[in-house]
């Protein structure tokens, strides 16, 4: 089932999440809740998916890249489900890169994000998570473990002057890049 998508203005978007409870992951309902979430996140290519942004305050995210019509560049990353994550940073340098969010669409900015990061937590039948994330990895990381904060990309942003509407972005952005 695709579930409805919170946009910037909602206060699910900007309320921090509880905690799941380690003995409800494997019930039938929240699995089958990971499952709309992975069906949203795919009907809207959307490269993540946090649990806030369709309304539920769960400490939950999605997470996949693979051939992403919206970020055409990106390494791939398999399906991650990240319950209760705690992300620790490695690598403290930071990349500025482009971000969207689902949340906030057809809008793109340029944010600093740290290179390299730990995460820990549980996976989708509660099982310990222990990996590191590089990269463009990282940042989906950053990005989606923001959103059970409370907080959205635009809070990571130096400033507002690299705020562009999606469809000029295409324009004078990536096709520069070529
Ligand atoms: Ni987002």
């Amino acid at each position: 089932m695709i579930l409805k998508v919170a946009r910037l203005g909602h206060p699910a978007v900007r309320t921090a999440a509880k905690p799941v409870d380690k003995d409800q992951i494997k019930t039938h309902d929240f699995q089958k809740l990971l499952d709309d979430m992975v069906e949203t996140m795919h009907e809207y290519h959307g490269v993540g998916l946090a649990a806030p942004q369709v309304h539920l305050s769960l400490q939950l995210a999605v997470l996949e890249v693979e051939q992403n019509p919206r970020y055409p560049d990106a390494p791939s990353v398999p399906l991650t489900f990240l319950i209760n994550p705690i992300v620790t940073v490695l690598d403290a340098s930071k990349i500025s890169e482009w971000e969207g969010c689902l949340s906030i669409p057809d809008m793109r900015g340029a944010v600093a994000r740290y290179k390299q990061v730990r995460v820990t937590g549980l996976g989708r039948e509660a099982e310990p998570l222990d990996f590191i994330a590089t990269d463009f990895h990282a940042r989906v990381i950053q990005h989606e473990t923001d959103h059970l904060k409370g907080e959205v990309y635009l809070d990571r942003m130096d400033g507002m002057s690299t705020l562009s509407h999606l469809a000029e972005w295409q324009r004078f952005v990536l096709s520069a890049r070529g």
